[in-house]
């Protein structure tokens, strides 16, 4: 990016300024006739005091209040933080990536000048990237590529502010309410949801495609007996293999109708896969699928050896549904860039599994059960989350990269949990109370809140399913969103192929004297 580019420059301006004083019905009217996302909020001498965006908007009448009556400084962020209008671009893209924030005022002296929204700075950065080839990038993006739009989808997306995520535009907790596992896989991969029809011969092929190539079956036990073993890199060595055992041909060179077929097929494995080496594991036979039950029902069939309630199946299924696919998360991202080379379904998969399978992406289910049982009763969970906090310790299951307010997972998770009962759903539900007290006093500011971890672990748990199989779970239900982003990068591809800033020694180097002649005399000496 030119350091020479202001935040002047690309700011919005004028600035859209209101009064601490209206209401949020009437600042709803300010930014849709500005048609911008945020505005400065000024006192009564006209001093910055706040910033009011579209998304404090939304999740205000999210939580219930009034608009029509609430004043904007009950919800707008206070003692924003600002730019100068000589500040540079980057230094702009600099804030917005540390402070997290959409919208910064810029001021002018002590007054405010502009609004400066990240997608300003960031379609700049974005015209300077797309340099002629060969040149080097003037500018880099920011390490996590948080802010950064890197491709299209129609799959669905995640809006942390509004605590609110969708597939296919449809909200992907009320999907988890209402539709079955074999509903949303099928808006998922197909792009609508089923009618009877549709979702009758969906849930056929998806319980054909059930079976295992039997070269894959035969291996299976081995990968179960490696000294290394845990569930996720036995599944990625086992759909690395399934690849290969069903031929699995280039997605450059197959149909897109082709690939929907794969997708199809190596989704309905996956659940078999696990189970099967997790059975092996055990020293346990392994359990066949029953084609009279779902994918939700057959997961835990194929778990236990035994047929669950149906209220533990539809526990389950919600939980799968609910982690089908969260925007573009990094194993996402990976299935696509592998897909973006051409490659088959099963390299895309397997590399997604392995994102997965890192410690900041498969997240912690297991990690906040066990949290629970390390604080053992309601009592004792004050004192052991204050000393958690306080010795720099974070809370499992709590806080989010993204959402800055209620994870809606975590939302429907307590429901689920609550209504399958138990002592361990009513203790967490305790425990997460004082968590979000304790963080609140101690940790002020941070927007910390629970996260789908947080239950995710007690439903599972109440379910039947062990605690390193949790991931697993998630690694499962999340193939369904793989899939979806494997195909719609397959059906509109482009070579994904970033550069990266060089930042080492200034070429081009000369090599130490004598450097070849001593290699070529070890040449000769062999
Ligand atoms: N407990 C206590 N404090 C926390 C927590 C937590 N769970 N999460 C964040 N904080 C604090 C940090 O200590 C930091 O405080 P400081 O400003 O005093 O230094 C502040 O909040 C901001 O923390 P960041 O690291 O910037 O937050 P980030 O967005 O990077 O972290 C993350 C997100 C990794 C999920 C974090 O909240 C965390 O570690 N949570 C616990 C682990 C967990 O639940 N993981 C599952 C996440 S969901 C998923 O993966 C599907």
């Amino acid at each position: 990016m030119t350091a020479s580019l202001t935040v002047a420059d690309v700011m919005h301006k004028p600035a859209v300024v209101v009064p601490d004083i209206i209401t949020l019905a009437q600042a709803s009217v300010i930014l849709d006739a500005a048609n911008v996302g945020a505005a400065a909020v000024l006192d009564s001498q006209g001093r910055l005091i706040g910033m009011v965006s579209e998304r404090d908007l939304l999740r205000s009448v999210g939580h219930g209040v009034d608009p029509a009556i609430t004043k904007v400084d009950e919800v707008m962020t206070k003692d924003p933080v600002t730019v100068s209008v000589s500040d540079t671009v980057e230094h702009g893209l600099e804030v917005f990536r540390e402070r997290r924030f959409r919208h910064l005022p810029v001021m002018d002296g002590d007054k405010v000048a502009g609004i400066l929204s990240i997608r300003h700075v960031v379609r700049v950065a974005h015209i300077e990237e797309v340099q002629p080839a060969g040149s080097a990038p003037p500018g880099l993006a920011p390490r996590g590529l948080e802010g950064v739009a890197v491709a299209e989808t129609s799959v669905g997306d995640v809006r942390g502010e509004e605590g609110f995520f969708h597939y296919r535009g449809y909200n992907a907790t009320e999907l988890a309410r209402r539709c079955s596992f074999e509903q949303v896989w099928h808006l998922l991969s197909e792009g609508e949801l089923p009618d009877d029809a549709q979702l009758k011969a969906f849930t056929r092929l998806a319980v054909e495609a059930r079976s295992i190539p039997e070269q894959v079956a035969d291996l299976l036990p081995k990968i179960a007996s490696l000294p290394g073993y845990t569930p996720l890199m036995a599944l990625r060595s086992a759909v690395s293999l399934a690849g290969a055992a069903l031929e699995q041909q280039p997605t450059l060179d197959i149909p897109a109708d082709e690939v929907r077929r794969e997708c199809l097929k190596m989704a309905a494995i996956v659940p078999v896969l696990l189970m099967r080496l997790h059975r092996h594991h055990l020293g346990l036979p392994p359990v066949e699928p029953d084609p009279d039950l779902g994918y939700a029902g057959s997961y835990i069939q194929m778990l236990t050896g035994q047929r669950p309630h149906d209220r533990e199946i539809r526990a389950l299924e919600q939980y799968l549904i609910l982690t089908m696919d969260h925007g573009f998360n990094s194993s996402t991202f990976t299935a696509r860039v592998i897909t973006s080379t051409g490659s088959d379904i099963g390299s895309a998969l397997t590399g997604a599994i392995g994102a997965l399978a890192g410690p900041l992406h498969g997240g912690a289910p297991s990690r906040a059960l066990a949290m629970l049982d390390a604080i053992g009763t309601p009592d004792k969970a004050e004192a052991y989350l204050r000393h958690e906090i306080s010795s720099g310790e974070r809370l499992m299951g709590f806080g989010h990269r993204v959402y800055k307010t209620d994870d809606p997972r975590s939302t429907l998770l307590r429901e689920v949990a609550t209504e399958l009962g138990g002592a361990q759903a009513e203790f967490a539900v305790q425990v997460e109370r004082t968590a979000l007290r304790v963080l609140n006093e101690l940790k002020p500011g941070r927007r910390l809140y629970t996260n789908v971890e947080f239950y995710a672990g007690v439903v599972m748990n109440s379910v039947g399913i062990p605690p390193d199989m949790f991931t697993p779970t998630f690694a499962s239900s999340r193939t369904v969103g793989w899939t979806a982003a494997i195909a719609e990068q397959a059906a509109n591809n482009r070579l994904i192929r970033p550069s990266a800033l060089y930042v080492g020694p200034q070429p081009p180097r000369a090599l130490p004297e004598g450097y070849g002649a001593a290699l070529k005399s070890a040449e000769l000496a062999r």
